[in-house]
C-alpha cells in the first residue's frame, strides 16, 4: 500500500478514537458503553497497525526510537481512558484533560522527535 494510505488511516483512526474518548467522558452512559468500546477498539487497532505500517514503510531503518514508545503509551492511554470513565463517571473532566495532554504529547513527539 502507498504511504499516504497509511497516513490517512493512522490520522483518521486517531481522530475518531479521540472523539469517542471525549464522548465517553462527556456522557458516560452505561447503555452506550458497549458500542463505544467496540468502535474505540477498532479505531485504536487501525491507528496502531497503520502506525507500525508507517514505521516500516516511511522510516524503514529507524528502529524503535523513544518517540515511538511514547506515542504507543499515549495511544494505549487514550484507548484505556474511554473505558475507565465508566468506572468513575464523575471524573469525566479530568479524563478529558488527560486525553488532551496525551494527544498533544503524541503529536509533539512525531513532529519534534525529541529522542
Ligand atoms: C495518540 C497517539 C498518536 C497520535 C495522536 C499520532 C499522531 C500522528 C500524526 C498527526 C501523524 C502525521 C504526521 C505527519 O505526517 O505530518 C503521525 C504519523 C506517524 N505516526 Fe502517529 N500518532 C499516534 C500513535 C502512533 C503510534 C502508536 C505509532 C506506532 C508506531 C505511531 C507512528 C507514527 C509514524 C511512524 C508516523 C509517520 C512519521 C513519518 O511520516 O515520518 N503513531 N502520527
Amino acid at each position: 500500500m502507498p504511504i499516504p494510505v497509511y497516513h490517512v488511516l493512522h490520522v483518521t483512526a486517531i481522530i475518531l478514537m479521540t472523539a469517542i474518548t471525549f464522548q465517553s467522558c462527556a456522557d458516560p452512559d452505561e447503555g452506550k458503553k458497549r458500542k463505544r468500546m467496540m468502535l474505540g477498539g477498532i479505531a485504536a487497532f487501525i491507528a496502531f497497525v497503520a502506525g507500525f505500517g508507517l514505521l516500516a514503510k516511511a522510516e524503514p531503518s529507524i528502529g524503535w526510537p523513544g518517540w515511538v514508545i511514547v506515542k504507543l503509551i499515549c495511544l494505549l492511554g487514550v484507548a484505556a481512558l474511554s473505558g475507565a470513565v465508566y468506572r468513575s463517571p464523575s471524573k469525566g473532566g479530568t479524563f478529558s484533560l488527560i486525553t488532551a495532554v496525551l494527544v498533544a504529547v503524541a503529536v509533539y513527539c512525531v513532529y519534534y522527535r525529541p529522542f
